[in-house]
């Protein structure tokens, strides 16, 4: 079959490296892609962006596609997939109105409440004095949260009612502007990606990934600075559980409203001493984990999301997993997140590359002469395995050293306190 992969990060780079790896998948097609990707994959630019429907539903006529695999968030909650399926294209990502599971928390919020799964207690404010009450309401640690899609950055978790309130102040002053308050949860936090053809659900192997710009989680909140896999630390039965209290009522209540939801259903978890809580959904692959997540996948994948976006996971493979471990660590351009610096030199991909780790492309582009530069705040992705995690860090971070970008900075520690035994789940 041909599938046509929509996106140019890492985690793109990571889907159209193990789609192209599946016996049954001829071609791979991507939009826009990145310079990595063109390595694996036909390139197909995208000057209206992913989120114009129309010229990705002409670049899947082009290719006479059999799937279309949709990486970020934006084109799904714009209603790509729903032009795609429209056309008569089987789609992997859910349409817009199921995409609200992302693009609005206060959606999101009302669906756990009506399924039934544990979140976060939440206030849904529009003015600043329901801010202030809904903050003194629940006390500090404040978590203030804009309502729309912000890539990962529209979330502050603070101790100074001020800087909670500066947030919330900023957020409200868009147009619409709708913010959610939320209680503070403890605890590890933990990703899960679930594929849903609407009805079924399969859980992928769970992942951590590393939100903060600095090491021990200091400085802002990003799209994720790294990840690895699997989680040694988990109790077990935890897939099972979330599972059972969230995925499957979640994709039960959205059929339910008529707005089914079949993609990959993001879990971001807080492991509490409550159990498990939802802090987020997100409506596709997470991005680092993704590049964890399919390196340890043995199944094909193509098959999985092709049966995905056809109703068909019943008959689906049951999915085998490598046992190795996998961290990726993502070089940033200087300045990420708040003002990345783009066109800097990347140089010694080559050296990084051996049989222990590989260089996913994120923001990177080619200069007229063919050099490659920075081209977004998160630059590469690079993917280290081993038998153990310390093996996996190593192999990652020496990979690292040998890429240069002037001022790319990195954080040193993913994966560190896993590998330490560090990591312990709050009792009550
Ligand atoms: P979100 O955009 O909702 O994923 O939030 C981004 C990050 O903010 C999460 O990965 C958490 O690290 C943190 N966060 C969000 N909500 C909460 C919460 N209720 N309690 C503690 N941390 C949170
Ligand atoms: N890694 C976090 C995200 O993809 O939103």
């Amino acid at each position: 079959m041909k599938v046509l992969v929509i996106g140019s990060g890492a985690r793109e780079h990571a889907l159209v490296k193990a789609i192209a790896a599946d016996p049954m998948v001829e071609a791979v097609i991507a939009a826009p892609g990145n310079p990595g990707i063109d390595a694996l994959a036909v390139c197909e630019p995208l000057p209206r962006g992913a989120t114009h429907g129309p010229d990705v539903v002409a670049v899947a006529a082009k290719h006479g596609v059999d799937l279309v695999v949709i990486g970020p968030e934006a084109p799904l909650v714009e209603g790509v997939a729903d032009d795609l399926r429209a056309a008569g294209f089987a789609t992997f990502g859910p349409s817009a109105k199921a995409a609200q599971l992302e693009g609005s928390k206060a959606f999101a919020k009302r669906i756990m409440a009506e399924a039934g799964v544990p979140t976060a207690f939440a206030h849904v404010c529009t003015t600043r004095g329901e801010v202030e009450d809904a903050l003194d309401a629940l006390g500090p640690p404040y978590v203030v949260k804009d309502d729309g899609l912000a890539a990962g950055k529209g979330v502050i978790v603070t101790d100074s009612r001020v800087a909670a309130l500066d947030h919330a102040d900023a957020c409200l002053s868009r147009p619409d502007g709708r913010i959610v308050v939320e209680e503070h949860l403890d605890g590890p936090e933990v990703s899960l990606f679930c594929i849903s053809d609407g009805d079924l659900v399969i859980p992928l192997t769970p992942a951590q990934d590393f939100k903060r710009a600095q090491d021990d989680d200091r400085g802002p909140n990003t799209g994720g600075m790294g990840a690895y896999s699997p989680l040694d630390w988990l109790p077990d039965g935890l897939v099972d559980d979330v599972v059972a209290r969230v995925a499957q009522p979640t994709i039960d209540r959205m059929r339910h409203l008529d707005m089914p939801f079949v993609g990959v259903l993001y879990i971001g978890l807080a492991l509490t001493s409550r159990g498990p809580q939802v802090i987020e959904f997100n409506v596709r692959f997470g991005d680092p984990e993704t590049q964890v997540v399919l390196d340890r996948l043995a199944t094909a994948v193509g098959e999985l999301l092709l049966a995905a976006a056809t109703s068909q996971l019943g008959e689906a493979e049951p999915l085998r997993w490598h046992p190795d471990a996998a961290v990726t660590v993502v070089l940033a351009a200087p300045g990420y997140p708040a003002a990345p610096q783009t066109g800097g030199l990347v140089t010694g991909l080559d050296e990084a590359e051996s049989d222990v780790a590989y260089v996913l492309h994120a923001g990177t582009s080619r200069d007229d002469h063919g050099l490659l530069r920075a081209g977004g705040g998160r630059v590469l992705s690079i993917v280290g395995r081993g038998a153990t995690l310390a093996e996996a860090r190593a192999a990652a971070y020496e990979s690292v050293g040998r890429v240069h970008l002037p001022g790319g900075r990195f954080r040193s520690d993913i994966g560190l306190r896993a590998e330490r035994g560090e990591i312990t789940i709050p009792h009550l």
